[in-house]
């Protein structure tokens, strides 16, 4: 818009003046005319007037002065006619003009004493008329008086005005049609080649790679379409040479790694790149309370933690929520940037949510209603149907994002987790050739528990457009297959593990997600020592046993329990009084939420209780660290920490027991870890607890810490050994590799 206008205006302002011009010009002219009209017309009146007067004056005949002015004011446009005597009195006046009687005339005296006609332009009342005045002399040339002639200018200015407004009317239609043939000419010229071109090369984008672009000539705009042809096929042909390549290396390659994930996805992706959807954004721009200025953090999420090593790895899209107060900033026209900042490995595409949209979507019905409703711990789930409707809103909003940028030809999208049952839906109905795998974050309860929620139906329908849908362990894929079996008019194949409904397919497996077993290559970097050194100065840590828990503040993640049972190992085992600290990462999370908010005040207070209770000088059993914090600035608390505890009441993995294994390169440390945790199920060789049961726990700690270095190092190598063969990369690996299989099917 600001483009045309410079182009127009220029234009416009030109014709404006130079038609301006020549308007004022032609009204000059116009207005001259016709006053030099009025001024002979009047002297001519005025001269015969003259000739008759002379006589009644030389007389003084005030009878026939009388009917002499009345003969004249039938003139046309003639207002009145005045004779005076020799001393300017009026004689005789036209009687619808009598009031000219009034008027101040001094130049009456100069006309008789100079003996001169005048006229003038005089006002009068609110009008304005013209005024020619002639001396009256006699043969002896003695002044016997004057006659005068009034003539109505009013049709002067009423034609002038006229002139006026036709001009105007002129200028502004032909001003107007200006604009309207630049906007064609423009528009046939420049805009419709740039929207062919564009669709041309959104369509290319998107796969269709066979049409030819749509500018014909060879002029400046086909040059630049030319050259966007040659990019995008050397582009296609880059893709198709890495794909062949990538299946090559896949044959040889036995152990998961980065590189192997990003092959198998040039090879059966092809051309096409991952898509992405989750809630929760991998990078987050948020103000910084203290600067004020705009940084980007990672946010404490499990999908973050597993998905981002993938995307850095493969390239491709992700699809989430803008929730950072400074997004906005940092995005381009199309709501994408390159992440991670600096670096580009992929592309992250922000969706923006309104306050309700977030409140009842996210807030709601995501983490009131189906957050507790999947975990096992005793909170109530809350359904509103106003979370409801906005929950599906928000699905919608998010299928049109991905469906605005999936390719042509063979698409495939990943969703992740409970904020999207309905979205394999959405996006299938639009597009029903695109793959959707969804995976499910989170435990599935059985189907007494999901017959709850009084949208199981839409729910499960939701989720049952995907062609595969995976959870972490093996009972969650049981639960799911047994609710749908009872809650749904389905078949379930126990067989293939796979639901059926109205003729279409959904197959249900285990993917224990995973981290990406490479931590511990940072460990050996300098900055790490410096910071450990700095961790154990600031909180006094030097020879003492260090116990670690990372989590969001959660009900799920037992950390009032944890609290409980640190206390209840010092209480049973004062020697370790001053001898052992128990450290807590506490990211703040959902604090909306009243849950979640009431939890956080229980546990400060908890710990202030607690830590009382033990005061000696400057040690306190437990460290409550309340804020968020990077991956990059967790990793020397990991390192330094003997013992990391996780003693979630219900969790789909817990990738915080997998990250402190996977970073514990010296073998030195010791994992607690609750049976309720997918983790669990792999991680055997670490102290398993029920954190329910604080006596138990404790007595774990107590086992913990006291276990000798040789059974510590024994099961860390065995958990370590997990932890690198089923990372992240293979989880990937396995979820590509059965959906792409489901495609040949
Ligand atoms: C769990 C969920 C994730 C979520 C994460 C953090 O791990 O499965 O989807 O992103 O918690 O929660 P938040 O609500 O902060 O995204």
């Amino acid at each position: 818009m600001k483009r045309l206008l410079l182009f127009i205006l220029p234009i416009l302002i030109i014709v404006a003046i130079v038609f301006s011009i020549f308007g004022i010009m032609q009204i000059r002219f116009t207005q001259e005319k016709l006053m030099d009209d009025l001024q002979k017309k009047a002297k001519a009146v005025d001269e015969s007037l003259e000739f008759s007067a002379r006589l009644i004056l030389a007389n003084n005949d005030l009878k026939s002065a009388n009917r002499l002015v009345e003969s004249f004011q039938k003139r046309e446009r003639l207002q009145g006619c005045v004779i005076y005597d020799k001393e300017g009195n009026i004689l005789s006046i036209t009687e619808r003009f009598s009031d000219w009687k009034i008027k101040e005339k001094p130049y009456l005296k100069d006309i008789l004493i100079n003996k001169t006609a005048r006229g003038a332009l005089e006002n009068f009342k609110d009008y304005s008329v013209y005024s020619y005045i002639i001396p009256v002399i006699d043969d002896e040339n003695n002044t016997l008086g004057m006659v005068e002639v009034i003539y109505d200018t009013s049709y002067v200015f009423t034609t002038m005005s006229d002139l006026w407004r036709r001009l105007s009317i002129s200028l502004i239609t032909l001003l107007v049609l200006i604009v309207l043939t630049m906007l064609l000419i423009q528009r046939r010229i420049f805009i419709l080649p740039i929207i062919n071109l564009t669709e041309w090369f959104q369509h290319f984008q998107k796969g269709e790679t066979e049409t030819a672009h749509p500018i014909k000539g060879k002029d400046e705009l086909g040059k630049l379409a030319s050259e966007v042809e040659q990019v995008a096929l050397s582009l296609r042909i880059a893709r198709k040479v890495v794909s062949e390549k990538a299946t090559e290396r896949l044959q040889k390659d036995e152990l998961w790694t980065e590189a192997k994930l990003r092959d198998l996805i040039h090879a059966r992706l092809g051309e096409n790149a991952l898509f992405v959807v989750s809630n929760r954004e991998p990078y987050m721009h948020v103000i910084d309370a203290i600067t004020g200025q705009p940084k980007c953090i990672r946010p404490a999420s499990g999908v973050v933690t597993a998905i981002d090593p993938i995307m850095r790895a493969c390239g491709g899209t992700w699809i989430g929520h803008g929730s950072g107060n400074a997004d906005r900033r940092f995005v381009n026209s199309k709501d994408k940037l390159g992440v991670p900042p600096g670096d580009n490995r992929y592309i992250l595409k922000r969706v923006w949510l309104s306050k309700e949209e977030e409140e009842g979507y996210y807030y709601g019905f995501a983490n009131e209603g189906l957050w507790p409703l999947c975990h096992m711990t005793h909170t109530r789930p809350v359904f509103r149907e106003s979370d409801w409707k906005m929950y599906q809103k928000v699905n919608q909003k998010f299928a049109d994002s991905v469906l605005a940028e999936l390719p042509a030809k063979d698409p495939f999208a990943f969703i992740q987790d409970y904020h999207f049952t309905l979205l394999a839906k959405m996006i299938k109905e639009k597009r029903p050739d695109v793959k959707i795998a969804l995976f499910w974050h989170i435990p599935w309860p059985n189907p007494e528990v999901f017959s709850t929620c009084p949208y199981q139906k839409q729910i499960l329908e939701g989720m049952l457009a995907s062609d595969l849908i995976g959870f972490h362990v093996q009972s969650h894929c049981n639960n799911f297959l047994e609710t749908a079996n009872k809650l749904l008019e389905s078949r379930v194949d126990t067989e293939k593990f796979s639901i059926v409904r109205f003729g279409k397919e959904t197959f249900v497996r285990p993917f224990p997600i995973s981290v990406d077993g490479y931590l511990n290559q940072s460990s050996q970097n300098l900055d790490l020592a410096k910071e450990i050194d700095r961790i154990k100065k600031e909180f006094e840590l030097e020879g003492k046993i260090v116990a670690i828990g990372v989590d969001r503040i959660d009900y799920t993640k037992g950390l009032l329990e944890r609290m409980l049972a640190v206390d209840r190992f010092i209480e049973k085992n004062p020697q370790y009084k001053n001898k052992f600290v128990f450290i807590q990462l506490a990211a703040p999370s959902r604090t909306h939420i009243k849950h979640y908010h009431d939890l956080m005040n229980e546990i400060d207070e908890l710990v202030e209780k607690k830590n009382w209770k033990y005061s000696e000088g400057n040690w306190r059993p437990i460290i409550y660290l309340k804020k968020h914090f990077s991956p990059e600035e967790i990793m020397p608390y990991y390192a330094l920490a003997d013992i990391c505890i996780v003693s979630s009441l219900h969790d789909g993995m817990n990738l915080v027991a997998k990250e402190y294994v996977a970073s514990k390169t010296n073998l030195n440390g010791i994992l607690i870890l609750s049976r309720f945790t997918g983790a669990a199920r792999e991680l055997i060789d670490s102290v398993l607890i029920n954190p329910y049961a604080i006596e138990e726990f404790s007595d774990a700690i107590k086992s913990a810490v006291e276990m000798p270095l040789e059974e510590k190092k024994k099961r860390m190598q065995n958990m370590r050994k997990i932890v690198s063969e089923n990372n992240v990369y293979r989880w990937a690996g396995s979820i590509i590799t059965e959906l792409t299989a489901l495609k040949k099917a």
